[in-house]
């Protein structure tokens, strides 16, 4: 394999086969659920118990999910890499924890995590599968009603933007799996890792808003996609 220093990007589309649900397609998350609602802080603020109901359910769901062939080719891809010395960095716009059940480390969860909640009385962050409710209390300053789901917001700050730029700057092979290229910071990494000379390769159930972006595309559902992509690029093993 030519490739050295790898960033993988992965959206909604890569968890679709394991029941996750994605945003924007017909049915999708975004057209049962008013995203002004669920996903802002304004929402948060004005209706607590609603924003807590969509991310309970969403965090219940989660216990049972297993990730699918395409999570596990991305694991495998990285066990690869590292092994033979490169670099390799896992970027997911996804709250789930379906890269690390398949074997994924050091995931970056750009929009946060599900099983994570949020005190914004003292800034903890921390592991929460339970639910959350109005009477939840903060496990590090012991304030009430402080918590919130850990996952970001529309017109919030991404986690991790740093090292992510780092990465993309460095970047000989850039793939994005499974997003629709329609929120941005991710949107826009395809241009920085081609702006820094790297290959850059689309992976999605069809072309996104970005195709004409990216060098390469593969098109169909991720878990035969990836796993044929990844196999491709390092053999079957
Ligand atoms: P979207 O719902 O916008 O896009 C999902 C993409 O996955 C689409 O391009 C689909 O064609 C593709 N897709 C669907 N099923 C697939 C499958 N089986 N295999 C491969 N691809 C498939 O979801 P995201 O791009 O992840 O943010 O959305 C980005 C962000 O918008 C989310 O992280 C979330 C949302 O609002 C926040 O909540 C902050």
């Amino acid at each position: 394999m030519t490739f050295r220093r790898i960033v993988i990007l992965t959206g909604a589309g890569v968890s679709a086969e394991s029941g996750m649900g994605t945003f924007r397609d017909k049915g999708g998350i975004w057209t049962r659920h008013r995203l002004e609602d669920v996903a802002t802080p304004e929402g948060f603020a004005r209706n607590p118990d609603l924003v807590h109901a969509f991310y309970n359910t969403r965090r219940g769901a989660l216990k049972a999910a297993q990730p699918n062939a395409a999570h596990l080719a991305l694991a495998r891809l990285q066990r690869h890499v590292e092994a033979d010395g490169g670099d390799f960095m896992l970027v997911t716009q996804n709250v789930d924890n379906l890269h690390e059940k398949a074997g994924s480390t050091r995931v970056v969860h750009m929009h946060g995590e599900l099983a994570s909640a949020l005190c914004a009385a003292c800034g903890a962050r921390g592991y929460w599968d339970k639910d959350l409710t109005g009477d939840s209390e903060c496990w590090s300053c012991g304030a009430v009603g402080a918590l919130r789901p850990d996952v970001v917001w529309f017109g919030e700050m991404p986690y991790g933007m740093d090292d992510i730029y780092r990465g993309l700057e460095l970047a000989d092979l850039f793939v994005s799996v499974g997003t629709s290229g329609e929120v941005y910071p991710a949107a826009g990494f395809v241009n920085e890792a081609r702006l820094a000379g790297a290959h850059t390769i689309e992976l999605n159930l069809e072309p996104s808003a970005n195709v004409r972006i990216f060098s390469e595309g593969r098109y169909g559902p991720a878990s035969e996609v990836v796993d044929a992509w990844v196999s491709d690029l390092i053999g079957a093993g």
